[in-house]
């Protein structure tokens, strides 16, 4: 199994970024606790972060056919990333939208996913482990 795993803008800031809100985790840190999961598990991860839509675009389309499942924090462009909900609607495979912070006990912009209709599942509000849970959902369903 090959899993491209997507974060969005400002994702390269975890650790740093309201912490209050985001935790104290870096973006490294959890892509390290994926790369071991998945490598237990036999299977393999792909990791892009970036904080422009299109080079996530070009992420999706540069694996299109040759991943199995996509994990994606997309950042604020959850809300309004139409472009990149186009790209990932492409795929007709297993999306897992994470999100670190409660979208929905937050500012009211922040309760639309453009992502959520075209996603497989939704994890919003617990932290890094979000990623993990949705890891482990993607190698253990049947
Ligand atoms: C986020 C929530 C988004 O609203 C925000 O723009 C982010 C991070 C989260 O992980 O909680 O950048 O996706």
């Amino acid at each position: 199994m090959h899993i491209l795993v997507l974060h969005g803008p400002n994702l390269n800031m975890l650790g740093r970024r309201e912490p209050e809100i985001y935790g104290s985790t870096t973006l490294e840190q959890i892509d390290e606790a994926l790369r071991n999961r998945a490598a237990e598990a036999g299977a393999q991860v792909t990791i892009v972060q970036s904080n422009h839509e299109g080079q996530l675009i070009d992420a999706i389309q540069a694996h299109w056919g040759s991943i199995d499942a996509v994990i994606i924090n997309p950042g604020a462009l959850t809300h309004y990333g139409l472009s990149l909900r186009d790209a990932l609607a492409t795929l007709h495979i297993p999306i897992v939208e994470v999100h670190l912070s409660n979208v929905y006990a937050r500012e009211p912009f922040r309760h639309t996913s453009v992502i959520a209709p075209i996603a497989s599942g939704q994890i919003s509000g617990l932290g890094w482990r979000g990623y993990l849970l949705a890891l482990e959902w993607l190698l253990t369903r049947s």
